[in-house]
């Protein structure tokens, strides 16, 4: 669970995207946040507080002047405690009524008395045209300045039939997002560049060598280094997986592409995280054609050349300059103590993250030992979003007493 225990209070205001805010108020319940939803007036019209109160385990409140609170002070009482406020979907006229300080109904004076350590997070839901606004444009600027973080809006068609942005997140970008804010911004202006999954080899238009590396734990570095503030791109094998909010992804299929893909973007890059388990080699011999088999006729003869290893010609660019910081992966079968020691001496890399490949590929969960300078630390066995998590933590500790003993 990636919310466990939360306190989150989800307003929703007038607009077609409430029927999404009833999918994320489930996502966040399944994420073990306790859900408090609040609703305009308007958002009644949308759609029903029997299905908000279902769904979130609460009663919903809707008016100021409801006095089931024994108090009677909604406005105070439901922000009290609370982790992180929520307005999804978010209109045009709730974004001006944040921008001026509006207390003129239940949900916009509880975001007015919120308490100062409790965010607030809008995601905003409306037409191509109402985004565009020039007002809209300057109430959204000011909501920035205030320290109320923007989630979206996405692009493509909306309810009217018009097209571009204005739409509101799906839910579990929205969801992204919010788990997002929990976490630590310890590589916040930092740019990270991965690599993960396989990479295949052709042997012919149809035919390939491949390995079984599933892409998740470059995947969840990924999104736990977009998590902790940086600008990400992940260059990627062929995988299924989707790729993690707010990371850019070039996709590629041989080791080369991914030589040439790393290569042309690395330069600006603080550091370089090499997940893929690459082919060590390629077919020299691969035919332009499908290879046919013939009755009673000898199998094909592959010749094989070395691939570049991407880690150790990255690990070059930065020897003088010392960026970008290096990290690798080390996937073995055995003795992974003295291989993964030996491995980070030959890529010349700081940091190596060591796992027995064929346990780890394609589970959720998996166990590491990092390697640097001082010897090895074992990380125990959690799914591969919380190692990832812990990596990129280590990352940043080390950046941190780079930089101090520069
Ligand atoms: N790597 C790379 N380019 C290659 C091979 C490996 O960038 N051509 C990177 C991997 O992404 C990983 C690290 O090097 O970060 C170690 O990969 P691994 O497959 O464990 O090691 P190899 O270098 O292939 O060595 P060996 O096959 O002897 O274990």
């Amino acid at each position: 669970m990636d919310l466990p225990g939360k306190k989150i209070v989800l307003g929703l205001t007038g607009g077609v995207a409430c029927y999404k805010a009833a999918e994320l108020c489930r996502a966040l319940v399944k994420q073990g946040a306790e859900v408090q939803v609040v609703m305009t007036e308007a958002a009644t019209h949308f759609i029903g507080a029997v299905t908000m109160q279902a769904l979130s385990g609460h009663p919903v409140h809707i008016d100021q002047w409801d006095a089931r609170i024994a108090n009677n002070m909604a406005h105070i009482d439901l922000t009290r405690g609370a982790d992180a406020i929520l307005i999804a979907p978010c209109s045009a006229d709730f974004i001006r009524k944040l921008a001026h300080g509006a207390c003129d109904d239940l949900l916009s004076t509880l975001c007015v008395a919120r308490p100062r350590g409790v965010p607030l997070h809008v995601a905003p839901a409306m037409n191509v045209e109402m985004w565009d606004n020039a007002a809209t444009r300057r109430n959204v600027a000011q909501l920035r300045a205030d320290g109320i973080r923007i989630f979206g809006p996405g692009a493509g068609a909306q309810a009217c039939g018009e097209v571009g942005l204005g739409r509101m997140l799906e839910p579990d970008e929205i969801l992204d997002e919010l788990v997002a804010s929990f976490q630590a911004k310890v590589l916040a202006g930092r740019r990270v560049m991965i690599t993960a999954g396989p990479t295949f080899e052709a042997i012919d238009p149809v035919r390939g060598i491949t390995n079984l590396s599933s892409g998740k734990m470059g995947y969840a570095l990924a999104r736990a280094a977009r998590e902790a503030g940086a600008d990400v791109v992940l260059v990627s094998g062929p995988t299924t997986l989707p790729t993690p909010h707010g990371v850019r992804r070039i996709d590629v299929q041989s080791a080369q592409q991914m030589h040439d893909a790393v290569m042309a973007g690395i330069e600006d890059q603080h550091i370089f995280i090499g997940v893929a388990a690459v082919a060590d080699w390629r077919v020299v011999n691969a035919s332009a054609q499908k290879v046919k088999k013939e009755a009673g006729g000898a199998p094909p003869q592959l010749v094989f050349e070395q691939n570049i290893d991407i880690l150790a010609a990255v690990a070059a660019t930065g020897s003088v300059s010392g960026w970008p910081y290096c990290v690798g992966f080390a996937a073995e079968s055995e003795n992974l103590i003295e291989y993964g020691a030996v491995k980070r001496a030959r890529k010349n890399v700081p940091l190596l993250v060591g796992n027995i490949g064929p346990q780890a590929f394609g589970q959720d969960e998996n166990t590491v030992i990092l390697f640097d300078e001082d010897g090895h630390t074992v990380l125990p066995t959690a799914p591969k979003l919380v190692l990832a998590r812990q990596i990129v933590s280590e990352i940043a500790k080390r950046l941190e007493r780079r930089s101090l003993l520069t």
